[in-house]
């Protein structure tokens, strides 16, 4: 089966693709930044999304993902994007100073096709290293040790992050979604 995957990020698509192959999902890229409305939860920006993306007779996929640090409160969350762009990964490590280093990713992924929508959540827990490592991957990747590693998530090839990732255990979850949905 083929899905459209509306997204901006091209990292994403990487991502996205790589894990869908595992269940035989082919992912084309629609390239375009959808509008957010102002809300605090991921589930409200992907049902935004979703109404924005879905084409008849065509099947699309959209997510959007937060890190939320508990030394903050949650903070960024759903601002995670605007703090990466603003304060950028210094000004978090500046901020988790003397703060405790927990924090999860949660990816919320979304499906639909005519009538059919399927949501699924991928959460990984971890710490905010002391300072950035690694090269690979995007965004907070540098600064991100999921539980269970001792590397960031920059610092691991792509397949290994899947395996931990928030966007991993999303797509995954909705890959299962979406097979049991077509027995329908
Ligand atoms: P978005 O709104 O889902 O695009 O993501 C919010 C922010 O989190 C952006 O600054 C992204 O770069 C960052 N982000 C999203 N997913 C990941 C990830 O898997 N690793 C690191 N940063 C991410």
């Amino acid at each position: 089966m083929d899905v459209t995957f509306v997204t901006s990020n091209p990292d994403k698509v990487v991502e996205v693709r790589r894990v869908f192959r595992e269940y035989d999902i082919q992912v084309r890229w629609s390239r375009r930044a959808l509008p957010e409305p102002q809300s605090d939860r991921l589930q409200d920006v992907v049902a935004a999304k979703l109404a924005t993306a879905a084409r008849p007779g065509r099947a699309v996929v959209v997510e959007d993902s937060g890190l939320f640090l508990d030394g903050l409160r949650g903070f960024p969350g759903v601002y995670s994007r605007y703090v990466y762009d603003t304060l950028g990964l210094e000004g978090i490590l500046e901020l988790l100073q003397g703060k405790p280093r927990r924090a999860t990713f949660r990816t919320v992924a979304g499906f639909r096709r005519g009538r059919t929508t399927r949501i699924a959540v991928g959460t990984v827990q971890g710490t905010i290293a002391p300072r950035r490592k690694g090269h690979n991957g995007f965004g907070y990747d540098p600064i991100f040790v999921p539980r269970g590693s001792t590397r960031t998530f920059a610092e691991m090839e792509g397949p290994e992050k899947d395996r931990y990732s928030h966007r991993g255990r999303a797509i995954r979850a909705l890959a299962r979604k979406i097979g049991s949905s077509e027995k329908e």
